[in-house]
């Protein structure tokens, strides 16, 4: 996804940055030792990893081998951690996912602060979905969420609202990528913001995530809660959320910003449509040795098809 291929640092200013943040670690690591926070406190600061219980709901169960765990969570997508694959999880445990709350407002008859506890009372289920990357790579995850349907709902949307903006947290003392120093190497303007239409967020599809294999979502992932849109492309699927709002307007996506030509607002995964620097027609699996074919909508097409009625895909790419 990298948009500025040329980082304007050099690479000894990046070293320097990963060696002061060692440093930063240590000496945090030395005050937090000194205050000897509760064992119940360290709880709370990460939950990554304590198991959460959740029914597999079998009607949204794809057939393929999970990926092992291991892949899932050291090959990720988190830009505000840097922009290889291992940073996320190399510097993951940054982020505090305790305390936590989300904004749901905008066009709703009664916006609310939800705090992460509360969200974690829905109703949970399990669910496998495989995530396609715009990257031409894939995996199949078993998430634990529920519907992002019945979150908007909670909130009453207005007759107004037709979009749901969703936005990334912004802390560059849990995001070393987003201090300003660092801030254009991704090329993603900070706050990460995608954005989906009303009757997409109510798809019984769209998924509000708060876990995987049967565990708290790890850091890495987008604790303490993201969204899975599983027939987009995987960089609609926003990590570590704080505010959902519900607009009229078409929300200004991150990558669209930076990237309009290469990123649109629907992001919806056709294999027909490629990417201006590569093809869409097949991905790696990763875990697999032989390319696979890339089916229309991720494989979706029974259940999603319907609401691109009409639409010219190319277009709204
Ligand atoms: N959300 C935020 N806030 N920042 C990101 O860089 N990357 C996206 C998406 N969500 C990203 C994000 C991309 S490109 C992908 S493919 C998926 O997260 C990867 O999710 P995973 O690491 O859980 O597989």
């Amino acid at each position: 996804m990298l948009i500025k291929r040329a980082p304007r640092f050099k690479a000894s200013e990046i070293t320097d940055h990963r060696l002061y943040l060692n440093r930063r670690e240590f000496m945090l690591g030395a005050a937090a030792l000194a205050l000897l926070p509760t064992a119940t406190q360290a709880a709370q600061a990460s939950a990554a990893g304590q198991p959460l219980a959740a029914k597999r709901n079998p009607d949204y169960v794809i057939g393929d081998k999970p990926t092992d765990f291991k892949s899932a969570t050291t090959y990720n997508n988190f830009y505000e951690f840097g922009t290889d694959k291992e940073d996320p999880a190399r510097l993951g445990h940054m982020l505090k996912p305790r305390p936590w709350t989300v904004q749901v407002d905008g066009l709703v008859h009664k916006p609310k602060r939800f705090d992460i506890e509360e969200i974690l009372r829905f109703p949970l289920e399990e669910r496998v979905y495989s995530l396609r990357c715009v990257e031409a790579w894939s995996m199949v995850i078993p998430w634990i969420g529920f519907p992002l349907s019945a979150l908007l709902k909670q909130v009453e949307p207005t007759g107004k609202a037709r979009y749901v903006e969703f936005t990334t947290l912004k802390d560059p003392e849990q995001f070393p990528a987003q201090k300003p120093s660092l801030a254009a190497f991704g090329g993603v303007e900070w706050p990460y913001v995608e954005g989906l239409r009303l009757d997409e967020a109510m798809h019984p599809l769209a998924l509000v995530t708060v876990g995987m294999y049967g565990q708290v979502l790890p850091n890495q992932n987008g604790a303490p809660i993201r969204i899975v849109v599983p027939w987009k492309y995987g960089f609609k699927s926003a990590k570590s959320l704080v505010r959902i709002r519900l607009t009229e307007e078409q929300p200004k996506t991150a990558w669209e910003k930076s990237a309009p030509q290469e990123y649109g607002f629907y992001s919806n995964v056709n294999p027909a449509v490629d990417h201006p620097r590569w093809s869409q027609a097949t991905e790696r699996r990763i875990g697999e040795f032989m390319r696979r074919k890339t089916p229309m909508f991720n494989g979706y097409a029974e259940q999603v098809g319907s609401l691109y009625a009409g639409m010219d895909l190319k277009k709204n790419y």
